[in-house]
C-alpha cells in the first residue's frame, strides 16, 4: 500500500497515515478538504466490516487516480457485499462526482441513508452538486465530528501555517472593557485570549467536546459549554457582548442565530463576528472548500431587521491554499427601544497592507 498523505482541510495538512483503513480516510479527507470523525468511529465507518468489500475497496483506492472508472465498479462490488457501509457509499460518491461518472447523486443519498446523523456530510456534497443549497446550516453530528478529531492540530494548522487572524481583527472593534461576555464557537479559546483582558465575566460555548476540552485547559474563560447553537433555547440571562469567530462559516442562514443574539444582548449591547464573503445574490453559499460565505447586504439588512445597527470591515481572515480569504468582520450594536434606526449601515472596506 503505497503512503497517503491527507491534503489539507481548508489547506492545513492534518496527517499522513498507512494501511488500508487509513488510505480509505486519507482518500475521504483528501476529496472533502477536511477531516473525518473522530478514530472512535473509524472501525465503524472505514471499515465496511466485512474483509472481502475492504480488499475490494483497498484495490479500487489503488487503481485512483488512473483509473475512476474500474474503481467505481470495485467500489459497486464491495457495496454489494455490504450495503450498509456509509463511508463506502460516500466514497463511492465521491469517486463519481470527481471523475464525472454517473450517479454520484445516488450514492451519496445512499451515505445519507445508512447514517441519518451524517457524520461524514454526504448532505453537504449533496448540496454541492445542486444549483442551490437545500441545507441552511452544517449537520451537527458533522461539525462535532469534525472538530473532535480536528482540536488536537488546530491551532497550529490555523495559526500558525493559515495565519488566521480573525480574533485580533474582532478585538479591534471592541470599544471599551466590557462586563459579560459570550464567545459561541469558542474552540480552543483563541478569541477568549483577546476577550478575557477587557471583560469582567467571560462564557464560551462550543459543538466540540475536544475543542472544549483544548480550550479548557488554558484556563481562560470562566465557564464552558458544550451547545448546538442551530439548537439553543430562549435566553436565561442578558449579556454585554456576543462574539462569533469564524463559526457562521458553518451556519448558512443566520436568521435564527441572529435572532437568539437579539434576545440575549442588552440594549446596546455588542454583537461581534467575522464571515467568508461572497459576492453574489444570495444571502449566503457554500462554497466548494465546503464553507458558507456570506453576502455584505444580506447580512446589513438581517442585523437591521433584528433591531441592530452594524458597521462592516471587509479584511483577510486568513490564507488558503496561497490565496488571501477575504472576509466580513462585523460589528452589530442593539439599538435600544428609544434610538432611531440608522439607516446606512456603514459598509467600509479595508485593505490589508
Ligand atoms: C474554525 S473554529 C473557530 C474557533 C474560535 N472561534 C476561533 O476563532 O479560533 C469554529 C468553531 O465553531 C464551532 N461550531 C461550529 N458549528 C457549531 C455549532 N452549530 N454549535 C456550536 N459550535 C459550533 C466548532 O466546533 C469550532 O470550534
Amino acid at each position: 500500500m503505497p503512503r497517503l498523505t491527507c491534503a489539507e482541510w481548508g489547506s492545513s495538512p492534518l496527517c499522513q497515515l498507512d494501511g488500508a483503513i487509513d488510505a480509505r480516510k486519507c482518500a475521504i479527507a483528501d476529496d472533502m478538504l477536511r477531516s473525518i470523525p473522530d478514530t472512535s468511529m473509524i472501525p465503524v465507518l472505514m471499515s465496511s466490516g466485512d474483509l472481502i468489500a475492504d480488499r475490494r475497496a483497498d484495490y479500487a483506492e489503488a487503481l485512483l487516480p488512473d483509473d475512476p472508472a474500474s474503481a467505481a465498479e470495485l467500489y459497486e462490488q464491495a457495496l454489494a457485499l455490504a450495503p450498509h457501509w456509509t463511508a463506502g457509499w460516500y466514497r463511492l460518491g465521491d469517486i463519481r462526482d470527481k471523475s464525472g461518472l454517473s450517479g454520484a447523486v445516488e450514492a451519496f443519498e445512499t451515505a445519507l441513508a445508512c447514517d441519518p446523523a451524517d457524520r461524514l456530510g454526504a448532505s453537504l456534497r449533496l448540496d454541492m452538486l445542486r444549483d442551490r443549497s437545500m441545507a441552511d446550516a452544517m449537520p451537527p453530528a458533522f461539525v462535532e465530528a469534525l472538530f473532535d478529531q480536528y482540536a488536537p492540530k488546530f491551532e497550529a494548522a490555523l495559526v500558525d501555517q493559515l495565519s488566521y487572524c480573525g480574533p485580533q481583527l474582532m478585538a479591534e472593534q471592541i470599544a471599551g472593557p466590557v462586563g459579560s461576555v459570550l464567545d459561541l464557537g469558542c474552540g480552543t479559546g483563541l478569541m477568549g485570549v483577546e476577550l478575557r483582558p477587557r471583560c469582567a465575566k467571560l462564557t464560551g460555548w462550543d459543538i466540540s467536546a475536544e475543542m472544549l476540552r483544548s480550550c479548557r485547559a488554558k484556563g481562560i474563560y470562566d465557564r464552558l459549554e458544550k451547545r448546538d447553537l442551530n439548537a439553543l433555547p430562549a435566553p436565561d440571562q442578558t449579556w454585554d457582548l456576543i462574539t462569533a469567530a469564524d463559526v457562521f462559516i458553518y451556519l448558512g442562514a443566520l436568521e435564527k442565530i441572529t435572532g437568539w443574539v437579539a434576545m440575549a444582548l442588552r440594549p446596546e449591547g455588542q454583537f461581534v463576528f467575522s464571515v467568508e464573503e461572497h459576492n453574489g445574490p444570495e444571502a449566503y453559499v457554500l462554497q466548494d472548500t465546503c464553507r458558507y460565505a456570506h453576502s455584505a447586504p444580506a447580512l446589513q439588512d438581517l442585523l437591521y431587521q433584528a433591531g441592530f445597527d452594524c458597521r462592516m470591515t471587509r479584511a483577510v481572515l486568513r490564507m488558503d491554499r496561497d490565496a488571501p480569504v477575504w472576509g466580513l468582520i462585523v460589528l452589530a450594536t442593539k439599538r435600544d427601544g428609544s434610538s432611531p434606526a440608522s439607516t446606512d449601515g456603514h459598509y467600509t472596506a479595508r485593505l490589508p497592507a
